[in-house]
């Protein structure tokens, strides 16, 4: 198992107010998976997403990613963990301006001590699995929307991350980029890759191999229109009973007045 997050509960503290923002959120995700997360704006989906990408703890409850107990660790083995097992993609793709494509890739190669013909080795190849061999001396400047965004996927897939963690990756695509987008991360999970992505969009979500919602801070298999769809059967039975028991007396009259003649 990749990710195994227990009955985790975030409350921030608002002066003296606590705000509850995620309740009781439990979630394996196994090797090789490849999961969509759909939920309202300020239903905690960053929230979580900062939980998992150990950018931020939870107020109680337990996580282990890749076999390591996160919820106890240090601020140095907690950032050891964000560089060697996880690979974040960004709505807004954080790539460094004035450093070429490159260099951009290669900076988690950087960080984690590569020597340097390895780290440009390494980072060539992943801007090659991208499709963008042929652009690694590019700024993000002369790169389009979709180009960045590679970008930013070779360097979150740079170092073989076991969990590809995406926080609205198509958001800020048109619908050409985001589908360009979307293929590589099939790619990318067809050959093992796990991936965690946040989404507003159910045709985003609808390339993952599984869906979870939350709402108000609790994680649900039921989405948005399931949701309403159960809410109006609930609403047309609850109408019909009412209606039955405002017919029942009228037949128990009947009857009576039948069993009279
Ligand atoms: N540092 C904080 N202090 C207090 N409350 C916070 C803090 N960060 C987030 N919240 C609250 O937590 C709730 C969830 O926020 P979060 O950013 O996780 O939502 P989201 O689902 O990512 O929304 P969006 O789709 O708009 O990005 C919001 O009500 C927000 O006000
Ligand atoms: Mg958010």
């Amino acid at each position: 198992m990749i990710l195994d997050l227990k009955n985790i509960y975030k409350t921030y503290q608002q002066g003296r107010i606590p705000v509850p923002v995620l309740k009781d959120v439990s979630l394996t995700v196994e090797k090789g998976d490849y999961l969509a997360i759909m939920g309202p704006s300020g239903s905690g989906k960053t929230t979580l997403m900062n939980i998992i990408g150990c950018l931020d703890k939870a107020t109680s409850g337990s996580y282990s990613l890749a076999g390591n107990d996160i919820t106890g660790m240090s601020e140095n083995r907690l950032s050891d963990v964000r560089l060697n097992s996880i690979g974040f993609v960004f709505q807004s793709f954080n790539l460094l301006a004035k450093q070429s494509a490159l260099e951009n890739v290669a900076l988690p190669l950087l960080y984690a001590g590569v020597k340097p013909r390895k780290r440009r080795e390494l980072a060539r190849a992943a801007l090659e699995k991208v499709g963008l061999g042929d652009r690694v001396s590019f700024k993000p400047t002369q790169l389009s929307g979709g180009q960045c965004q590679r970008v930013a996927i070779a360097r979150a897939i740079v170092n073989n991350p076991d969990l590809l963690l995406a926080d609205e990756p198509t958001g800020a695509l048109d619908s050409e980029s985001g589908k360009a987008v979307m293929e590589l991360f099939k790619t990318l999970n067809d050959e093992g890759m796990t991936i965690l992505m946040i989404t507003h969009d159910q045709k985003v979500a609808n390339h993952a191999k599984r869906v979870k919602y939350i709402f108000d801070g609790m994680l649900s298999d039921v989405g948005f229109e399931e949701r309403a769809e159960m809410a109006a059967q609930a609403a047309s039975e609850w109408s019909r009973d009412a209606a039955d028991a405002a017919d029942a007396p009228k037949e128990e009259k009947k009857e009576a007045a039948d069993g009279q003649q």
